[in-house]
């Protein structure tokens, strides 16, 4: 459930109408809801109230810092992969204590910063990175909590540039070596245990593979505990898929996941840390644009619009779908039309939807790309040198830019010319 409805024939994100903003923003631009961010936070809150836990947001889905503080005061942890995203963590407002840091290579910088700045734990993700990690600790003087991220060999039965749980994968340390790895980390100075990680993939739609690596750590967790190990917390990644299409997609729930560890880790006495990201945030925002031109092709109609593959690269990375809306609703029984949504951008790539049946509309409309808000403002590029588009957030009836549209001359002023040039 979001809060982009149609009412009086219009869509609204809560109480403002898309339109409205649009004309004082301009288009092409990111939206997002603060009520359905929080609810979404909720309901993996809700679903893990059985014992001690933390949400532990994923903020490479979206890392605005409006966004990070409208989780964080809600109770939210962040899960971080890079020194710039810890940076922005903390710009807002998140504790270092609050602060998970993921990533299958972090630099000798990365750990220094987090370790200065505050830290709940590292993710370990091999061998070299503990002996780094360790070695930074010790030079600081400082202990630094890690968990080690074992890779289950497990299916994620996701697409395959977002799957990580599979030996083949280079996430992670093969489950198989756990026993000794974790015994070198505990040999190390400088480190200090504290659990176990895993994650498999993202846009996971079933329940099965998260069952199979939660079992898994399940087993593991009292091995290590024999071998002398203090496992008290459990970090059980991120990846619960979200539903693209209003129609046939029926992913399971947060509360069926939250029943779904308690299930298989639950008797454990640990912490329960979880990592979402696109549950909360990707059915919290949309991509408003406008359709430039309606283009008759050869038995096709392209419909262009101002928004394009640099803005929201999902449909030509992953084939993903997003379903397009008009933001004033079509009327009933109104003609329905088949396109091609492209973008301008140079390439045939630059393709958002082929063969899309959709509500007939015209130049100068308004269209949604909903199931936006995960991975979509995050992954945009200037490609083109076209400006970042800007990113709005509402709640109820107050809206903000919470990110500018850049000027032409603060994207270009950025080059330097040198000097012997
Ligand atoms: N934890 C770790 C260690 C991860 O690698 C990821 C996502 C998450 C948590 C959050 O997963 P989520 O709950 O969002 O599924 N750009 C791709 C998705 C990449 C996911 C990368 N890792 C896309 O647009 O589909």
């Amino acid at each position: 459930m979001d809060h982009f409805i149609y009412r009086d024939g219009q869509l609204w994100a809560e109480e403002c109408p898309v339109a409205e903003i649009a004309a004082e923003v301009g288009t092409p631009f990111y939206l997002y809801s603060t009520a359905t961010l929080l609810r979404h936070y909720q309901l993996f809150d809700d679903a893990l109230s059985w014992g001690p836990h933390l949400v532990c947001y994923a903020m490479k889905a979206a890392s605005n810092q409006a966004i990070l503080k409208t989780l964080a005061e809600a109770g939210a942890g962040m899960d971080v992969v890079s020194g710039g995203e810890y940076a922005r963590a903390r710009a807002a407002g998140v504790s270092g204590d609050k602060i998970v840091f993921a990533g299958v290579g972090k630099t000798r910088g990365e750990i220094r910063q987090a370790l200065e700045g505050g830290i709940r734990q590292f993710n370990v993700e091999s061998e070299p990175e503990m002996r780094a990690i360790s070695e930074i600790a010790v030079a600081l003087g400082v202990e630094a909590p890690v968990t080690i991220r074992v890779n289950p060999d497990v299916d994620a039965k996701t697409h395959a540039k977002i799957s990580t749980g599979k030996s083949e994968n280079k996430f992670g340390i093969p489950i198989a070596r756990a026993r000794e790895v974790y015994a070198e980390a505990a040999a190390l100075p400088g480190l200090k245990i504290v659990g176990i990680d895993v994650h498999i993939g993202s846009q996971l739609t079933e329940l099965a593979p998260f069952e199979a690596a939660y079992k898994k750590v399940a087993e593991l967790t009292p091995v290590l505990r024999a071998d002398g190990h203090e496992i008290s917390r459990l970090d059980m990644g991120g990846g619960l898929g979200i539903p693209y299409t209003r129609s046939n997609e029926a992913p399971p729930l947060p509360t069926d996941y939250g029943a779904l560890i308690k299930e298989t880790v639950g008797h454990l006495g640990c912490e329960i840390e979880i990592e979402p990201g696109r549950l909360i945030v990707g059915n919290a925002g949309i991509l408003v644009s406008r359709v430039i031109y309606v283009k008759d092709g050869e038995g096709r109609t392209f419909l262009i619009l101002d928004a394009a593959m640099n803005d929201l690269i999902r449909p030509a990375m992953y084939d993903s779908h997003h379903d397009i809306i008009p933001v004033t609703e079509a009327a009933p029984g109104a003609a329905h039309a088949t396109y091609d949504v492209v973008g301008p951008v140079c390439e045939s790539g630059d393709t958002f939807a082929k063969g899309r049946e959709m509500p007939a509309v015209n130049e100068g409309d308004l269209i949604a790309f909903r199931s936006a808000g995960a991975y979509g403002a995050v992954m945009s590029s200037e490609y083109n040198t076209r400006p970042m588009i800007p990113e709005v957030l509402v709640k109820g009836d107050q809206s903000s830019v919470i990110r500018a549209r850049p000027s032409f001359d603060e994207i270009i002023n950025r080059d330097t010319i040198p000097e012997w040039l």
